[in-house]
C-alpha cells in the first residue's frame, strides 16, 4: 500500500506521516520516506530553491518541478517500488500532488503536470492536510529551518485552492482539517487507513 501525505509547509503533514508510521509499524512492515529526497537531485533542487532570487516565476518553478520529477523517478525506483514489491506499506511525505499544486500556482498547466507524472505508482490513499494559510504561516514562524520560497500569502492561498481541487482527482483522497490537535488528526488518519486495509485497498 502506498500512502501519500500532502499539504502546504506548516500544515503538519510531516508530523502526521511520522505518527502514522509509528502506529502502523506496530503491526505492519512500513517505510517512511519523503520528497524532495536526500539523493543528489533532491539536494540540488533544495539548494537551488534557497539560492534562487526569482522564486515564484513560471520559468523558475518549471525548472524546479522538473527537478522534483527527476528526483521522483529516482525515489520511485530505489525506494517506493522495491518497498511495495516486498509487501511493505510505503508512506511518503509529499509526492505527485506537490508538483501539480506548486506548479499550478504559477500557471503551469496542471493537466500536463499530471501527465508527466502518470507513470509513477498511484497512491492507494492520499491525505491532504488542509490548513488556513494564515495558520500555516504562523506555524512556520516558529520553525528554525523555514522554507525560503512559497511563503507569500497570496501564493499559499492559490496553492491551497489548487491542492484541494486537484486532490479530488486522486482516488481515495481525503482532505483533512489540519487545524485540530495532533492526536485527533492522527486518529482520524489511522481509522481511514485501517478501513482501507480491510477493504483490501
Ligand atoms: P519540503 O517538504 O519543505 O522539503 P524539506 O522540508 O525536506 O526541505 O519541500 C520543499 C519545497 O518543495 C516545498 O515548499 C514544496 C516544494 N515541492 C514542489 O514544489 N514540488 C514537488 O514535487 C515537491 C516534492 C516539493
Amino acid at each position: 500500500m502506498l500512502i501519500a501525505f500532502e499539504g502546504l509547509d506548516g500544515s503538519g503533514k510531516t508530523t502526521q506521516a511520522r505518527l502514522l508510521f509509528e502506529k502502523l509499524s506496530q503491526s505492519y512492515s512500513c517505510i517512511l520516506t519523503k520528497e524532495p529526497t536526500d539523493g543528489p537531485i533532491g539536494l540540488f533542487a533544495r539548494d537551488n530553491m534557497k539560492s534562487s532570487t526569482n522564486k515564484d516565476t513560471m520559468e523558475n518553478t518549471l525548472l524546479m518541478e522538473a527537478f522534483f520529477i527527476a528526483d521522483r523517478i529516482d525515489h520511485v525506483n530505489s525506494v517506493i517500488k522495491p518497498g511495495l514489491e516486498s509487501g511493505k506499506v510505503v508512506i511518503t511525505d509529499r509526492y505527485v500532488l506537490s508538483t501539480i499544486a506548486y506548479g499550478g500556482v504559477v500557471g503551469i498547466d496542471t493537466v500536463w503536470l499530471a501527465e508527466l507524472n502518470k507513470s509513477f505508482p498511484t497512491p492507494d490513499i492520499t491525505f491532504l492536510m488542509d490548513i488556513d494559510t494564515q495558520a500555516a504561516m504562523e506555524r512556520l514562524k516558529t520553525r528554525a529551518n523555514k522554507p525560503q520560497v512559497f511563503e507569500n500569502k497570496e501564493f499559499l492561498r492559490v496553492a491551497r485552492y489548487i491542492y484541494k481541487n486537484e486532490a479530488q482527482k486522486f482516488k481515495n483522497s481525503h482532505v483533512i482539517d489540519a487545524d485540530r490537535s495532533q492526536d485527533t488528526i492522527a486518529e482520524e488518519i489511522f481509522n481511514i487507513v485501517m478501513e482501507q486495509m480491510q477493504k483490501g485497498h
